[in-house]
């Protein structure tokens, strides 16, 4: 894109005279012209990426998709602990990917520039100190840590070793959220006050009961690898294997799994670094299938003022038993409108103004009033406010849809091998995951603990 076109759209952007069938129609058109740039990349063999994805489930069967979406990059393996997942990896990606159940044998791998991190919870930030130490870039699914006491230590170590880090929250690399927070911090909706936002479900897969194989056994599956970041050891269970997500020794509950999402496009679109208390309050309403985590979580969260935004409030709450059905949104309120953001594929702004002129009448104390001090009061305002203070500014609606078949996740990870060829930086650093993962699991903590956590997000730590 010209450097006027991006200054063009930059001033579009920032006086927010756009309609909404122009905001659209120039969400295509930018789209449209990122596809020719994409395609128009050249790539030469030895500018080539070669990855390998460690967590071969949903997310990293996805992830490794969208990681070879981008140009030059080659996959050379695939780790995990279930048998079953490495034969599917050989099927989707080539019977001579290597296949290994030991991250290590991966790490080891001089051919491997790059590893995608997709295992359960606990094992993200180990496996990611690992990597970097072994001089690999690293892109880690969110949560960036099952602890909040692993995350300086990560960071400690991407600062040693400067490897490249990213965190998968691709909803920073989002199309819509850049937009969304273009017109924010132009000032669409005024004074931010609070958010609310949201990830409801109302079915058994979206509660985490995913498919379980006929053959899951000890034979199959390496248990004790699975659970070795935990002092306290189970005997085998499928459903803590195949279903970690409802247990807190693998995983981190809907605040670790969905609040973090919800905080990451959050801070992305405030450039907040976090906020500094959190309360939740929480169920096992309906799901109660032995897992140890809550199905419906609340969680109420405080950002004090900093020089990037005012103070504000959140509400998160997930809900896995919602009459709602799946509904998801952000809503950021602000003192002259409102941003309704529904994930990747886009958003509304409605704005909303109030008159100079306080008005009077209606319900109000003004008609208690005898009617020579009526008169004299609808006097005085007639002198104070002209006819324009007392009109209510129009309302305004601007819409914005991303483009078809628009895919965050292709972005973020552009953004993560053009940050290993480039040196510029990553969009979702190690600090920034962080951040975005430390109040998700203070919620947790809130609940469990039953206390206000108080938070430092300078700092990143517990108060
Ligand atoms: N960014 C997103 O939108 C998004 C969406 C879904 C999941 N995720 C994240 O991706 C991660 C994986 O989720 P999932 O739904 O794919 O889970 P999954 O259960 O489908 O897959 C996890 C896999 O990790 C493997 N594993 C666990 N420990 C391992 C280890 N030490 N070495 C090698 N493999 C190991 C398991 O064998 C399992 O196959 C989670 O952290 C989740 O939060 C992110």
């Amino acid at each position: 894109m010209s450097s006027n076109r991006r200054k063009f759209i930059k001033q579009l952007g920032s006086t927010i005279i756009l309609t909404s069938a122009g905001l659209t129609s120039l969400a295509a058109q930018e789209e449209h012209e990122r596809r020719i740039l994409r395609a128009e990349k050249r790539i030469s063999a030895n500018d080539k990426i070669r990855i390998a994805t460690i967590g071969m489930g949903i997310m990293g069967f996805n992830d490794t998709q969208a990681a070879l979406h981008s140009q030059g990059v080659e996959l050379v393996g695939c780790c995990d602990l279930y048998k079953g997942r490495l034969e599917r990896a050989k099927e989707v990606f080539g019977q001579n990917i290597f296949t290994t159940n030991d991250h290590h044998a991966i790490l080891d791998r001089k051919d491997v520039d790059a590893v995608i991190i997709a295992t359960s919870d606990n094992w993200h930030s180990r496996i990611a100190i690992d990597a970097m130490r072994k001089g690999k870039a690293v892109y880690s699914e969110k949560p960036m840590v099952h602890y909040l006491n692993e995350g300086l230590g990560e960071i400690q170590v991407q600062k040693e070793t400067k490897m490249v880090f990213q965190v998968g929250s691709q909803r920073v690399s989002s199309l819509a959220f850049k937009k969304a927070k273009e017109l924010y911090q132009a000032g669409a909706i005024g004074k931010l006050n609070s958010i609310h936002a949201s990830f409801n479900r109302q079915s058994a897969l979206g509660a985490w009961q995913y498919t379980i194989p006929l053959d899951a056994s000890p034979a199959t599956v390496d248990w004790d690898k699975f659970q070795a970041t935990e002092q306290k050891k189970y005997a085998y269970d499928s459903n803590r294997f195949f279903r970690w997500r409802n247990y807190r020794e693998y995983g981190t509950g809907v605040a670790g799994d969905l609040f973090v999402h919800l905080l990451s496009g959050i801070h992305f679109i405030t450039d907040s670094k976090g906020p500094d208390k959190i309360f939740s309050v929480a169920d096992l309403a309906y799901w109660k299938d032995g897992r140890n985590v809550p199905d419906v979580m609340t969680a109420v969260i405080h950002y004090p003022e900093t020089k990037e935004h005012p103070s504000f409030q959140v509400s998160l709450q997930v809900n896995f038993i919602s009459g709602e059905g799946e509904v998801g949104y952000t809503r950021m309120i602000g003192s002259e409108g409102v941003i309704d953001i529904s994930d990747d594929s886009g958003f509304t702004i409605h704005k909303n103004k109030m008159p100079v002129a306080p008005g009077y009448g209606g319900w109000d104390s003004y008609e208690t009033y005898p009617l020579a001090m009526q008169k004299a009061i609808a006097d005085d305002y007639n002198k104070k406010y002209s006819d324009a203070d007392k009109q209510t500014p129009k309302t305004e609606t601007i819409t914005y849809q991303s483009p078809e078949g628009y895919n965050s996740s292709f972005d973020h990870f552009d953004n993560f091998f053009d940050s290993m060829r480039t040196g510029k930086p990553v969009v979702e650093d190690a600090e920034f995951g962080f951040r975005a993962a430390a109040p998700a699991l203070a919620c947790n903590e809130s609940y469990f603990q039953n206390k206000i956590i108080h938070w430092d997000p300078i700092g990143m730590k517990l108060i």
